[in-house]
């Protein structure tokens, strides 16, 4: 097999090995079937087995009441930004976003063109640097919803609690967290996700939507925008994707048998804490985009002095197997995403080549 490097790329990203050795095992003829997972009909008995598998675990894994739906989408956490509001948002309403970077301002922009925005706290005036406190945010008591981004993954930030919002129904980008600590899903109205970072490959999107959100949706939506026609047809109202499924059902097997959500949130506090140690004890050679208390276990970012040494450090970095760590373009800088499945050896490997680099620049 050829070699493996260390991959902290913010998505799509790394995925459980476990998972991709029974893929590859498995990849001309799924056991007991005879085709590969990329021919079977998406209404067979096989695939049946493999969605029905893949929500049964994932509702076991995070605890998902029966009155939510899980729904297995396409369209990226992209196009959520679109469907929460056509779906949640009643016309003339509005709905709360709290701002928090680059993500969720492109939720709102969406929310806008459907109805009216408030504001409810941003930081961007701090470079979104922080996640904003319970006292800075100014909720609407009548807003259809709360949107917030539980984790920013261009920033390196992320909500430590859910913000409160009394009966107002919390609606969550989840995609760069999801499932990377426990979830207490019975706070939220709706979490979505893309599923391309801690879940499965790109091409699938997750939203997990409470019951009586669904009454909500107006009528005349188009039916593929409409969150009932995925939740009476269980995700096969036309042909999702396959393939993404599956992976998502061997990774969502694998956290189970590694222990779940808790033990995932014990490694990643751990791999963070790691980096974040040798950040700290740099003597500011590396700077911490995030604030202390805001700071993010699955995507590190920071700045070296200068961004000639960025440059350097990304190139020399990848030179030894280090891949994935040049910043989003839009706050530059160095970016390491650690997701579950990123092997704490990895985060061990950068923390030592971060010491060598420092010494000799
Ligand atoms: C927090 C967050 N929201 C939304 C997106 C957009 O996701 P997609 O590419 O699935 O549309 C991303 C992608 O990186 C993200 O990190």
């Amino acid at each position: 097999m050829t070699k493996r490097i260390y991959n902290f790329s913010a998505g799509p990203a790394v995925l459980p090995l476990a998972a991709l050795e029974e893929a590859q095992r498995d990849l001309l003829a799924l056991p007991g079937v005879g085709e590969s997972i990329l021919e079977i009909s998406h209404r067979s008995k096989p695939f049946d087995a493999i969605i029905h598998g893949a929500e049964a675990d994932m509702r076991k894994l995070a605890g998902i009441f029966d009155n939510y739906h899980v729904l297995f989408l396409q369209g990226g956490a992209s196009l959520q930004f679109s469907m929460v509001p056509l779906n949640l948002m009643p016309p003339g309403g509005k709905a709360d976003y709290i701002i928090t970077g680059i993500w969720s301002k492109k939720a709102m922009k969406e929310a806008q063109k459907v109805g009216h925005v408030n504001v409810a706290a941003s930081t961007e005036a701090d470079n979104f640097a922080r996640i904003p406190t319970q006292e800075e945010l100014n909720l609407t008591p009548e807003a259809a919803y709360v949107h917030f981004t539980t984790n920013n993954t261009i920033h390196g930030t992320e909500w430590k609690r859910e913000p409160e919002t009394a009966d107002v129904p919390l609606v969550a980008d989840a995609s760069s967290d999801i499932f990377s600590r426990p979830i207490d899903v019975a706070r939220y109205g709706m979490i979505y996700a893309g599923a391309q970072k801690n879940l499965a490959p790109a091409g699938l999107t997750l939203a997990i939507i409470r019951d009586d959100l669904l009454a909500r949706s107006p009528q005349g939506l188009h039916t593929m925008l409409d969150y009932n026609t995925h939740a009476k047809e269980k995700s096969l109202y036309n042909t999702p994707p396959v393939f993404a499924i599956y992976i998502a059902r061997l990774v969502l097997k694998h956290l189970l048998d590694e222990g779940g959500l808790e033990e995932m949130a014990r490694r990643n506090q751990t791999k963070a804490g790691l980096l974040y140690d040798a950040i700290d004890a740099s003597g500011g050679f590396y700077r911490p985009h995030a604030q202390r208390d805001s700071r993010s276990l699955m995507n590190v970012t920071f700045r070296l002095p200068s961004e000639d040494l960025e440059k350097k450090f990304v190139s020399e970095a990848t030179l030894t197997g280090l891949d994935g760590l040049k910043g989003h373009r839009s706050i530059g800088g160095i970016r390491a995403s650690l997701y579950n499945a990123f092997p704490r050896e990895g985060v061990e490997a950068l923390v030592a080549f971060m010491k060598e680099f420092r010494e000799k620049n």
